[in-house]
């Protein structure tokens, strides 16, 4: 049985990447939104996974608005990274966990979930940030990847619920899976934020800090909540958010928050981050991370903390 040993939630704004590709990390703009994943990777760096599992949206880089698949899983032995525009980035590919991807896709369709099958695929910056950002910039990256990609971009998008679903049915395969890995799963996107429309520019902080919050202590509210009012609450690219559901509903109902950080704005994005170990498995004994920010009641009462 594999080892499921913790989840993770992190933004994936691609200007983080750049900022990395310019030297800018240390810079005053920069700088404290790069400080605060410094205790984060030094988490990953003593929970030492063998697999990560990355929840992501593609962003029209591998998949284009002409054919796009509700959930889709890769299979692949490598994931190159995709070049978005700005010419290839100088990060090396990342392998994959195939054997692993089709024992998931065996239970996803076994549970009727019928995902697309990709044995060949780039990925976008949805994955690429996130494994920056808890990773740094190894020669090569010290784990595997399953990436699991949830359309959030064209409607219509899937339920909350269904990718919490989704969620405890990747638990059911880390956990009947012969190997004994040591899996993280990472939810990536949001937090708020709206990049086109009449509403580009769109951040949220409150509705921020109360996501972080109830991403641990109490997903099955947001689970429950509606894709409007995703789009409502965090802006229409802040429904990205949903896709953490999948990692939550892969834990347990207790959870231990080990760190959470947020910043605002990171690009036109509130950035946020969490580190969680199940309660009953926790392998580290450190204190609970403080509170993401000063407590900032929530605008809405859905998302308050009850
Ligand atoms: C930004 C954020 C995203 O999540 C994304 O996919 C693209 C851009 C941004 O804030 O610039
Ligand atoms: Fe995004």
């Amino acid at each position: 049985m594999a080892k499921l040993i913790g989840g993770l939630g992190t933004s994936h704004v691609p200007s983080i990447a750049a900022a990395i590709d310019k030297g800018l990390a240390g810079t005053d703009a920069w700088k404290p939104f790069f400080d605060g994943y410094v205790p984060a990777k030094e988490w990953i760096a003593r929970a030492k996974p063998d697999i990560a599992v990355v929840i992501f949206n593609d962003h029209g880089n591998s998949f284009f608005l002409d054919r796009v698949p509700t959930f889709a899983v890769g299979c692949a032995e490598e994931y190159r990274p995709v070049d978005e525009g700005w010419g290839p980035r100088p990060i090396p590919p990342f392998e994959g966990a195939a054997d692993f991807s089709w024992h998931l896709i065996d239970t996803l369709v076994d549970s009727r979930f019928d995902p697309m099958i990709c044995q060949e695929i780039e990925v976008d910056h949805g994955l690429q940030v996130p494994l920056e950002l808890f990773f740094g910039r190894p020669e090569a990256w010290p784990v595997r990847v399953v990436p699991i990609f949830v359309n959030v971009i064209q409607y219509p998008i899937p339920l909350p619920s269904r990718c919490y679903e989704m969620g405890r049915v990747l638990r059911q395969a880390i956990e009947s899976w012969p190997g004994d890995e040591r899996v993280v799963v990472i939810g990536t996107g949001g937090l708020s934020h709206q990049l086109q429309g009449s509403r580009a520019g769109f951040v949220n902080p409150e509705a921020d800090r109360a996501f972080l919050k109830d991403i641990a202590t109490d997903p099955d509210r947001l689970a429950a909540m509606s894709r409007e009012r995703y789009v409502e609450m965090f802006g229409s690219e802040g429904a990205e958010l949903m896709m953490w559901l999948v990692m939550r509903g892969a834990m347990d109902r207790d959870v231990v928050v080990r760190h959470t950080h947020y910043f605002v704005p990171a690009s036109m994005t509130g950035a946020g981050m969490i580190v969680m170990e199940n309660a009953a498995t926790a392998e580290e004994a450190d204190p609970v991370a403080p509170s993401p920010g000063p407590e900032a009641p929530a605008t809405d009462p859905e998302v308050q903390a009850a």
